[in-house]
């Protein structure tokens, strides 16, 4: 059988083109649909047995879930409700206006929009809104525990705008204050962004907050891993703090569908009109419907559980930091409670270094990943690992877990266990939390494979 470029067509020939399309073999393309179901299948199975802790996942309660194959799937919206490009968009502009309104009630504030389809897209809509070409903007480095949006090879460099660097206390992990403020004064960027991927306390916001305003920077907030915790009221509140926006992802400690917020308190139309118009036409053109269902299905379900959640994430996380402490692992901010968010921070050099470690993990059911830590020599060698709580307490374990997850560490990283035998126990201790907790459907199994309709006919 022909493949490829030159092979046979299925209607027996080269087409109206000139090119011939590649010819499956019989069954060969139902095979490759099953090969991608049983892998899929394999990693729901697989993290079912693990313990996930990576800080910005988490897991979709089902009642969001199943708006993600629904009809919205198929549908283009581009625009605002009411004033759409497409007809047929009654009711998702119904679920368009109900998702805002959720979104406006759970943080508190007069303007959002739901369109940016991810964190990094809705950064990028904040820096087209607010920002030109060759503009500052503050931020924090990479190694101090900024996202790769703040990059030159990123976001940051998409747009064209110059990173102005905050000075960072490595002892506090948090910015330096005195120091940044001697920053903005003899810079005096445009924009300020604050916000971290290692993200373990809260940004002094109304602190810098006078500075911003003698320099004329407006403070720009990325809230992708704190959102859940934000809105829970555990975390810091960013709109009230100096912030004139809030760009975020929607899947981190806020457990909603992999997608993009911003968020805003102001009552200037020309900033509104901004914001809407860098989220489309500036960076999405259809901003895929049926995760903004979804997310306005998780929105109302934090407006319900996510005091709860958030509170329990953070207690989860001081926990494990303690008890990771007590095992002997270099935990950063043992001094401060080692943190204050969903994430902790493990200097692991002695135990072989980020990459090591992170494997060893892994191949004993514990899910973490590398991460440069302050002061670490090369970019190349980060000498730590991130840990996050938002998934193990979505499943419902709680500070005495944290303790037997710390047990996992040391059994593996310092008693020299063996890795099958480690893997074994993470197991074990999963078996118990393989549900889902903080939402309507409470009890559902959180790792489930919906197998649709069932393996295609070969
Ligand atoms: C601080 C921060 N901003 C933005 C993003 C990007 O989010 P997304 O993956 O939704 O594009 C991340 C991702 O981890 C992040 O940590």
């Amino acid at each position: 059988m022909g493949s490829g470029r030159g092979g046979s067509s299925g209607s027996g020939g080269v087409g109206a083109s000139g090119w011939a399309p590649a010819t499956p073999s019989p069954g060969e393309m139902a095979g490759k649909v099953a090969e991608v179901r049983a892998l899929v299948e394999r990693h729901s199975a697989r993290f079912e047995r693990s313990i996930p802790l990576i800080a910005s996942e988490n897991l979709l309660s089902p009642y969001a879930k199943e708006l993600l194959i629904s009809d919205f799937h198929s549908r283009y919206a581009e625009g605002l409700p009411g004033e759409r490009y497409y007809e047929g968009n009654e009711q998702v502009d119904e679920v368009e206006n109900l998702c805002l309104d959720l979104a406006r009630r759970l943080f508190r504030c007069s303007f959002a929009d739901v369109r940016p389809i991810s964190g990094t897209v809705a950064n990028l809509a904040v820096l087209k809104a607010l920002a030109e070409p060759g503009d500052l903007v503050g931020t924090s480095r990479l190694a101090d525990g900024a996202h790769i949006s703040s990059a030159a090879f990123g976001a940051f460099g998409l747009r064209g705008v110059k990173p102005v660097y905050y000075a960072w206390d490595a002892e506090r992990m948090t910015l330096d204050v005195a120091r940044t403020r001697e920053i903005l004064r003899a810079v005096r960027p445009k924009l300020c962004l604050f916000g971290l991927s290692l993200f373990l306390f809260p940004m002094p916001l109304e602190e810098l907050k006078p500075t911003l305003e003698e320099v004329g920077a407006r403070g720009w907030y990325d809230g992708a891993h704190v959102l859940g915790l934000i809105a829970g009221g555990e975390f810091q509140d960013p709109l009230r703090e100096g912030c004139v926006v809030i760009s975020a992802s929607t899947h981190k400690t806020l457990p909603g569908p992999q997608h993009g917020i911003l968020l805003a308190e102001t009552d200037d139309a020309e900033l509104v009109k901004r914001l809407q118009s860098g989220a489309f036409p500036g960076v999405t053109s259809n901003h895929h419907l049926n995760e903004m269902a979804a997310l306005a299905v998780s929105l109302a379900e934090h407006l319900e559980f996510g005091r709860e959640y958030a509170r329990r994430i953070i207690e989860n996380a001081r926990a494990l930091g303690q008890a990771l402490h007590d095992r002997g692992f270099d935990v950063l901010a043992a001094d401060l409670g080692f943190t204050r968010s969903h994430t902790l921070a493990v200097r692991v050099e002695k135990e072989g270094g980020g990459e090591a470690v992170a494997r060893r993990l892994a191949d004993a059911g514990v899910i973490a990943n590398k991460n440069l830590l302050p002061g670490d020599k090369s970019p190349k060698r980060p000498g730590g690992v991130r840990l996050g709580t938002p998934e193990v307490t979505r499943v419902g374990m709680g500070p005495k877990e944290m303790e037997r997850i710390a047990e996992l560490f040391d059994g593996l990283l310092h008693r020299g266990r063996p890795t099958e035998e480690v893997a074994r126990q993470a197991a074990e201790l999963k078996s118990g939390f393989t549900t889902l907790k903080y939402c309507f459907a409470a009890g559902e199994a959180a790792y489930r494979y919906y197998d649709l309709v069932g393996r295609p006919p070969a």
